[in-house]
């Protein structure tokens, strides 16, 4: 069953249309990937899906507990709030903070607490079970040995994990990640995907990530759509799009 679907999307940006007719189906448990070269149309898709954008045409459905929602058009926070959870829609990391901390701070800022008193606030009895959450996701991930270590001494690829770990702290049940290795060492790239794998395994998160390093993201995922001018050129298995003419194309043209 799809978590998502994306009906025939058109957004135009005034006469430019940057997403012409997209359909995506995105299934419950799996990681999808999206390619496709710059300007091709992935991140005004994210914006349709996570409402930072209303479409001129076509639906987003999102489908949670046997109940099917029409979220097209909904405001972010809303989006955010069911269950979509993109990772820079969470406050960001605070440096000075340690890992655990960090953690913290989103389930506190969930329950509707300004975020400076968020951070200062002591522990209760729940705040002791949320520690307890955020440890097991830490562990989940492999922080768990860093889990009282300020972020700012964290690698580029361990704030990424971070941030995956706020997203699961977030309750995320689709998390959608736009260009997660972007600027992060190859050896540490592979970490972060390795990362996704994990979450995606053990948490049965369901993940749709853009991706413009497709070398490294082939390995870890189940679906590809390739995107060209805003629209799907191509979808199938990672070898299926690989392979594919159109798509390999549109890769060495660019
Ligand atoms: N807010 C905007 N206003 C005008 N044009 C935009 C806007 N956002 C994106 N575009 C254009 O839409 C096209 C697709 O952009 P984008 O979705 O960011 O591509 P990608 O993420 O695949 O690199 C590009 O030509 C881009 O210049
Ligand atoms: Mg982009």
């Amino acid at each position: 069953m799809d978590i998502l679907t994306v009906y025939s999307v058109v957004k135009q940006f005034g006469a430019f249309r940057a997403l012409d007719g997209v359909d995506v189906s995105i299934e419950r448990g799996k990681i999808t990937l999206i390619i496709g070269p710059n300007g091709s149309g992935k991140t005004t898709l994210v914006n349709v899906i996570t409402g930072v954008y209303k479409p001129e045409a076509g639906r987003v459905v999102y489908r949670r507990d046997g109940r099917e929602f029409d979220i097209t058009g909904w405001p972010p926070h809303k989006i955010f709030e069911i269950g979509i959870v993109r990772t820079f829609q969470i406050p960001q990391i605070f440096q000075k903070l340690t890992v655990l901390e960090n953690l913290m701070a989103v389930a506190r800022g969930q329950r509707g607490e300004g975020i400076i008193s968020a951070v200062l606030k002591t522990w209760t009895r729940q705040e002791e079970e949320l520690a307890e959450r955020a440890f097991q996701i830490l562990k989940t991930v492999g922080l768990a040995g860093k889990w009282d270590v300020p972020a700012y001494l964290l690698s580029a690829g361990e704030i990424k994990i971070l941030e995956l770990s706020r997203a699961l702290m977030a309750g995320a049940d689709l998390v959608i990640l736009d260009e997660p290795i972007a600027g992060v060492p190859i050896d540490q790239a592979h970490g972060v995907l390795k990362t996704v794998v994990d979450i995606n395994k053990r948490h049965g998160v369901t993940f749709l990530v853009i991706e413009h390093r497709i070398d490294i993201a082939f390995n870890y995922v189940d679906v590809v759509y390739a995107m060209a001018s805003g629209r799907v050129i191509a979808r199938g298995t990672p070898e299926q799009v690989a392979s594919d003419p159109k798509v390999r194309e549109v890769y060495i043209g660019s």
